[in-house]
């Protein structure tokens, strides 16, 4: 099955097919998934593909800021990876340390702004200090936004978003009829997205074919395409067939073809 997979990829209907600059999508989202995968393939312990993975983070940041994407969302570590053994929950913690002590420069010199969401207050402290600082150092930035979920889950957030709105219609702010989709949109972690915060494509990799509890209000019409590299093999072509694909498909949005 994975052969059969690996060879469509290389197909040369879509290897010859160019990219439209005119239309790449404004907001991508990534569930990166397959690490662990890709590890165990060589023999290597689970978090050698998770350093490898950083690597990849910083391949597609610029390829994605080089093709004028507007949001790069990367899933980097769920409510429910928790579950983990802590060894690996701690390699974890430790990532955005590595990753922001030697990529920040580089995110500058690409007018790249970092942006965060999850419950942040939940990571050790050292981990939100390196995340932060990543945020204030590239604030002025105003090129692509590369917004990290860490620590994120949809349902985490959307119940935070009923308890905001139930708050307010409790101290009479707002009315119940008030509520409306872009009242609960404007509750929604990805609200400091603005005009981009539904994505417009998603990407999982690895060949897993589930949402894994990401973005699930802002998904309602984003263009899903499951691809079945692994998170440290996806790579700047990879990204671009992902893209391509994506411009072949026709958003209906409930609407009809021709409209
Ligand atoms: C994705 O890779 C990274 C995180 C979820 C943090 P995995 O670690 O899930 O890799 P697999 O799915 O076990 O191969
Ligand atoms: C989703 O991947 C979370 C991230 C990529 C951060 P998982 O590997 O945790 O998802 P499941 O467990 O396969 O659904
Ligand atoms: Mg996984």
């Amino acid at each position: 099955m994975e052969e059969k997979r690996l060879f469509a990829k290389k197909d040369p209907v879509s290897e010859n097919m160019a990219i439209d600059m005119e239309r790449i999508p404004h907001h991508i989202a990534i569930i990166m998934d397959g690490n662990g995968r890709w590890a165990q393939k060589r023999h290597l312990p689970r978090v050698a593909g998770h350093k490898q993975g950083m690597q990849t983070v910083k391949t597609i940041t610029i390829a994605a800021s080089n093709l004028g994407v507007k949001v790069l969302t990367l899933y980097a570590f769920s409510t429910e990876n928790w579950k983990r053994p802590s060894s690996e929950v701690n390699y974890l913690m430790q990532l955005p340390i590595r990753f922001f002590s030697t990529f920040v420069p580089d995110l500058v010199k690409n007018n790249v702004r970092v942006m965060v969401m999850g419950d942040i207050q939940r990571l050790p402290a050292k981990t939100q200090q390196a995340v932060n600082d990543a945020v204030a150092d590239t604030a002025n930035c105003d090129g692509m936004v590369l917004n990290f979920a860490l620590n994120y889950g949809s349902r985490d957030e959307i119940t935070r978003a009923v308890q905001e709105v139930a708050a307010a219609v409790q101290a009479g702010t707002i009315s119940p009829e008030a509520i409306d989709e872009e009242l609960v949109s404007q509750h929604l972690m990805t609200a400091p997205l603005g005009e981009f915060a539904d994505p417009d494509l998603l990407i999982r990799t690895s060949g897993e074919e589930r949402i894994s509890n990401f973005l699930l209000w802002q998904l309602a019409y984003s263009e899903l395409e499951f691809v079945p590299e692994h998170w440290p093999d996806f790579d700047a072509e990879s990204l671009k067939r992902a893209i391509i694909e994506f411009q072949g498909r026709h958003r209906r949005f409930g609407g009809l073809k021709n409209e």
